[in-house]
């Protein structure tokens, strides 16, 4: 298999001719000599690993999202790998997981050594919370729902089940960061909530990074020895750890956009609700149907087409017309050539395969304006009349 080490530099290129885009990082970024300012007071001291900067971030997250303990890590992948082995997930475990996911959420179960079982999707994307029992085996070890695109799933029953049979739930959170079901933040459902800070995240750093977030005392002091070589000291060693821990010069990026999540997220929410409110009238697409008890942060703003058929087309005439729009994702986990030992074929989980046959993400960052919202909405409309 030839391997293209080069395809996001082509992804970049092929996206900087679009005027919709979904990065939006020169714009988020404009102040940058403000961070710049926190770095050379970082160079001056030193605390390049670990410093000052690591723990006002943790602390501010740790206010932001209501939970007790906050670790910072060197990326979401990190942080749902170190929390499966801060669980005590090994060889031959399995994880109860969604095959509508992006590759780190399986990547990081095999990498713990555990196998990955996946349970089909809903409608929403999200797993199928009543099909999960059905999975649950003595080998398996712990379950791991995904907030796709920023909506929390269906806690309430992965709780009753997690308490029935005594499994611990990592929440996968790396799209969720401020969302909430019923009141309550992404990160709080489970024994431990798994987060990015990867630039495309809605909240972001200059490279990777991330956190978890538990309650439980003693999976904090574990997960604060795994991401630092399992060292209690200079000169101690308790356990065998990983190096995964989150710069300072991202924990300072961390610190400065924090200021403004408040207002990333509510923008995100305000241009979601517009799409929404519009293109419900287009007979040929499926929404997601909202609940009013969910507070979805739109990581990605996606929606289907009736005919499958002409979902590739219909984001070839976007990006055409300029607008970024992309399939995330076209492959499930559990077709992916990775999950080839699994076994698993076509036809397996019927709900996540129609999904990725038809998906659509458009752009809805803080900074996407009504008229960028209205031409999307209008160049989908032109498409069907022409289709
Ligand atoms: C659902 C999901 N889980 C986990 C991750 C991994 O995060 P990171 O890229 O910070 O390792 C991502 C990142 O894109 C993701 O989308």
């Amino acid at each position: 298999m030839k391997i293209n080490n080069k395809f996001l530099l082509k992804q970049y290129a092929n996206d900087r001719n679009l005027e919709i885009k979904h990065n939006y990082l020169t714009n988020q970024f404009k102040d940058y000599k403000n961070i710049f300012k926190e770095i050379e007071k970082l160079i001056l001291s030193n605390e390049f690993t670990l410093g000052s900067p690591v723990n006002i971030f943790e602390k501010k997250i740790k206010t932001l999202l209501k939970s007790k303990y906050v670790i910072s890590v060197g990326s979401g992948t990190d942080a749902l790998m170190l929390s499966l082995k801060c669980l005590g997930v090994k060889e031959g475990d399995e994880v109860i997981t969604t095959p509508y996911t992006f590759y780190a959420t399986i990547g990081a179960i095999v990498t713990a050594g555990a196998k990955p079982i996946f349970v089909d999707t809903k409608e929403d994307y999200n797993i199928n919370a009543d099909e999960i029992e059905k999975k649950i085996t003595k080998k398996t070890k712990a379950i791991m729902p995904v907030h796709w695109s920023g909506r929390i799933c269906e806690m309430d029953k992965i709780k009753k089940i997690s308490k029935k049979y005594k499994l611990p739930i990592v929440e996968d959170a790396c799209h969720a960061i401020l969302a909430t079901r019923k009141k309550k933040l992404a990160g709080n459902f489970g024994d431990m909530g798994c987060f990015s800070l990867h630039p495309l995240k809605n909240l972001n750093v200059w490279g990777d990074g991330g956190f978890i977030l538990t309650n439980n005392k003693k999976y904090y002091d574990k997960l604060m020895l795994l991401r630092n070589h399992g060292l209690v000291s200079r000169n101690i060693n308790k356990i065998f750890g990983y190096n995964s821990r989150l710069d300072s010069i991202q924990a300072i990026v961390g610190v400065h956009l924090l200021k403004k999540i408040k207002h990333i997220t509510e923008n995100r929410i305000k241009n979601s609700h517009y799409l929404d409110k519009k293109l419900s009238k287009n007979q040929n697409l499926i929404l997601k149907e909202r609940k009013d008890f969910l507070r979805e942060v739109f990581h990605l703003y996606e929606f289907r087409v009736k005919n499958f058929l002409l979902r590739d087309k219909l984001v070839n005439y976007l990006r055409k017309n300029k607008i970024d729009a992309k399939i995330h994702y076209p492959v499930p986990m559990h077709l992916q050539p990775a999950s080839k030992l699994y076994g698993y074929k076509n036809g397996d989980f019927p709900v996540t395969e129609k999904i990725a046959k038809s998906t659509i993400s458009l752009p809805v960052h803080e900074f996407i304006n009504r008229k960028q919202l209205d031409k999307m909405i209008k160049k989908i409309e032109e498409f069907y009349h022409e289709n």
